[in-house]
């Protein structure tokens, strides 16, 4: 039984990223809170225990992070509401008497990024500023987890990319440098850390490498902007989701993903890890 009372609190735990760091620090024996939504899907993990709120439940927040120093805090899922969720977290663990809050944010978040949702991030991103608590942001480029889900129904993947690149990063990299940042006693507070794979890639090189891990050839098909809203209609999806899902490739197109950074190695020691090898631990981890 650890005490109710830990310092460090870990959101977003039924989820990969998450779950990664949470599952991290309970091997490393730190002990910590999880925060979640429903209690009933937060992992077994020893060292934690459970604290239940939502983002937007200002009430549930204060009462989860009371006593609580350094949150590391997940993005939410991507809904019309997700800024005003962010901002009554960020005033609520602000009013329960967190000191520090490390987000996870996107690559290049800026108020006019392509890419529609990499807007909230900035927008949180302000807030964390304005409202003055000390924090770090890891912004990630995208996830190279994510790959196979750009693959469409007939198992090509489509979208306005052009010959754009993107860096795209593992998750399991973010979390060494959650845990790392989370774990270095301020060394990266004020920080903003670009976080990235060790290579860009177009759709094509994506494509190519799914078609080595699935063993069946995927293709990249590009689109135009058109084409891209007129092929994801068939899912129903409101315009601000198609938005978002379509400007993940504009942005891409714009070169907006397409750097390298050294932050990763420089964090945690090692270098960045490559799309091959998160496919390869995805097939090992069965
Ligand atoms: N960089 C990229 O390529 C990329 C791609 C996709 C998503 N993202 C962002 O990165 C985040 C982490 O990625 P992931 O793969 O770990 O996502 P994930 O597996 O979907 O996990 C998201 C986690 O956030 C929790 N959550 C979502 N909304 C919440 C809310 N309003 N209040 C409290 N908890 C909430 C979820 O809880 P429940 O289990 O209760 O739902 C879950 O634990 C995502 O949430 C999304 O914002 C980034």
């Amino acid at each position: 039984m650890i005490a109710a009372q830990t310092a460090l609190a870990v959101t977003g735990s039924t989820g990969r990223l998450g779950g990664q760091v949470a599952s991290g620090l309970s091997q490393l024996g730190i002990d910590h809170r999880l925060v979640v939504r429903d209690p009933a899907k937060a992992p077994a993990l020893t060292g934690t225990h459970i604290a239940t709120a939502d983002y937007g439940d200002a009430a549930a927040v204060r009462t989860a992070l009371t006593g609580a120093h350094t949150v590391f805090m997940v993005s939410a899922a991507e809904t019309p509401g997700r800024v005003r969720q962010h901002v009554t977290f960020i005033d609520a663990a602000v009013d329960a008497g967190v000191q520090r809050i490390v987000y996870v944010s996107f690559f290049g978040a800026s108020p006019t990024a392509t890419f529609t949702f990499a807007r909230d991030h900035w927008a949180t991103e302000e807030h964390l500023r304005a409202v003055g608590v000390t924090h770090t942001i890891l912004r990630d480029n995208i996830y190279a987890d994510f790959t196979p889900h750009f693959l469409g129904t007939d198992g090509n993947i489509r979208g306005p990319a052009g010959d754009g690149r993107a860096a795209v990063v593992a998750q399991a990299d973010i979390a060494e440098i959650a845990i790392a940042v989370l774990t270095s006693d301020g060394r990266y507070d004020g920080r903003t850390l670009n976080l990235t794979g060790p290579a860009t890639l177009t759709m094509s090189e994506i494509a190519s490498i799914l078609s080595d891990h699935l063993g069946r050839t995927v293709s990249y098909i590009p689109e135009t902007i058109d084409e891209a809203y007129a092929s994801r209609a068939i899912y129903g999806a409101p315009k601000w989701q198609v938005d978002g899902w379509v400007s993940t490739y504009t942005a891409i197109a714009a070169g907006e993903l397409a750097t390298v950074t050294h932050d990763i190695p420089e964090v945690v020691g090692h270098p960045a890890r490559s799309l091959e090898q998160v496919l390869a631990a995805t097939d090992s981890a069965g």
